[in-house]
């Protein structure tokens, strides 16, 4: 493994695998460049110098991706507001508690305030914001979005907590950001972990172990546990890497998986059984764009140097494109060649980034879903066919999903299917 990735893995929890180390490789030159000194030199500095300096703390922000946006995930909010507060409100509860843990600029974490306090009227309300990175939390005070964060549709019944500027950015209401607490804290640092209390009805911990190491990801998840009420909800990705956890128990309300705090399991009512609740206005799928057409010349390219068993220059072709852009479909087409190779994680953390940029990559999920996997990980397969299926719910059959190379959603539906057919045979 690379030194630096070695170290930061050991120091941070951040992990970075050939399938990303470009962007730790970018970060350290960026951050050369700032403090003038040569990659080398601040190899150096960083193997002697604490992780909790000033140093880290640059290199951390140079390599970490903040990507987020409003009432991002909607599914999960709308399940947040219509099925986790009730259950919460019918108990006689009325204050209600949400974490956001790597909250990034801060969307997330407004976002939750909305959503609660809309949902839960009359009921005190806290939100805790934490990241790793300082800038990040220095943008999230301002409390001011523009476009590129209001890629989500605002929902109706919180537009009115948001006050709407000339130049089209929005900026929460103060009454929702008295309700918001930011600071940071660094989620494998037991020490900073500290200083976060339990009790929280509510965590939401999305697009962040997906950075992590296998055992930080373990160790965060049974801290984030600890810090739920009995019967509390731990909110992930599809994408976080997650191992099970003991005393956490995997449900899926609404066809939304979360974690549950193990006490109160046995009083849940079986989900499935209620009818699916109308969710917040989701992101139409995009179809073929230009952009798309410029990817499939070049997957051409990448192809043709695959087929004349080439897999070496294909990698590297894949691999210069993903410089230009780190689109899905660039990403998706590395893994491909990386699959090829037998390099199997790799490829399946390229998916998983693939899909962080943009959750609602059909392909992405397609092949995240056949991907061979033990037996007790199979749920995550399944989860991203059952994903295909309803982001396909709308489509008309011929219609063509874009990647690194164009599918129709009936192949994309059938290939669904039979994956499911054949994890449920193999179960
Ligand atoms: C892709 S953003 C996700 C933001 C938000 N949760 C969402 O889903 O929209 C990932 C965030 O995790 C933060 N992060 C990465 N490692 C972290 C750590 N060890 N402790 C706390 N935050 C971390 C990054 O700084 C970044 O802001």
């Amino acid at each position: 493994m690379n030194v630096l990735a070695e170290l930061l893995a050991e120091r941070t929890g951040l992990w970075f695998g050939a399938h990303n180390i470009d962007l730790l490789e970018r970060g350290l030159v960026q951050l050369g460049t700032t403090l003038g000194q040569s990659p080398q030199a601040l190899l150096e500095r960083l193997r002697t110098d604490d992780p909790k300096s000033e140093l880290w703390q640059k290199l951390v922000e140079s390599v970490t991706v903040g990507e987020t946006y409003l009432f991002r995930h909607p599914e999960q909010l709308a399940l947040l507001s219509q099925r986790l507060v009730p259950e919460r409100l019918v108990k006689g509860q009325r204050s209600l508690r949400a974490w956001s843990a790597g909250c990034a600029t801060g969307e997330e974490a407004y976002s939750l305030a909305m959503v609660l306090h809309k949902a839960a009227p009359g009921c005190e309300v806290s939100v805790l914001g934490t990241d790793i990175s300082q800038q990040a939390l220095a943008v999230a005070a301002r409390g001011k979005y523009g476009p590129n964060s209001q890629r989500e549709p605002i929902p109706s019944a919180v537009r009115s907590l948001l006050l709407y500027h000339s130049e089209g950015s929005v900026e929460v209401v103060p009454q929702v950001r008295a309700q918001v607490e930011l600071r940071p804290v660094n989620l494998v640092d037991e020490e900073q972990l500290q200083t976060v209390p339990g009790g929280f009805d509510f965590i939401f911990c999305r697009n962040v172990l997906i950075y992590f190491t296998k055992a930080h990801s373990q160790r965060v998840l049974r801290a984030l546990r600890d810090r739920l009420q009995p019967g509390g909800v731990l909110v992930l990705t599809a994408l976080d890497q997650r191992e099970q956890v003991e005393g956490l128990m995997p449900q899926v309300l609404d066809g939304v998986p979360i974690l549950r705090r193990m006490d109160a399991v046995k009083h849940t009512p079986t989900p499935r059984a209620l009818p699916a609740l109308p969710a917040l206005p989701a992101k139409p799928l995009r179809l073929l764009s230009a952009h798309a057409e410029d990817i499939r010349q070049r997957a051409a390219e990448v192809k043709a140097a695959a087929d004349q068993g080439d897999l070496h220059r294909a990698s590297h072709l894949a691999r210069r494109l993903l410089v230009a852009e780190r689109t899905p479909e660039a990403l998706h087409l590395l893994a491909l060649i990386l699959g090829e190779q037998g390099r199997h994680s790799e490829a399946e953390q390229l998916l998983t980034e693939a899909l962080a940029v943009n959750p609602q990559y059909v392909q992405g999920h397609l092949s995240l879903g056949l991907l061979e996997r033990p037996p007790h990980q199979k749920w995550r397969s399944a989860e991203h066919l059952h994903t295909v299926i309803s982001l396909l719910a709308q489509r008309r059959d011929d219609e063509l999903l874009h990647g690194p190379e164009p599918v129709q959603v009936a192949m994309a539906r059938r290939l669904a299917s039979a994956g499911l057919a054949n994890l449920e045979r193999r179960s």
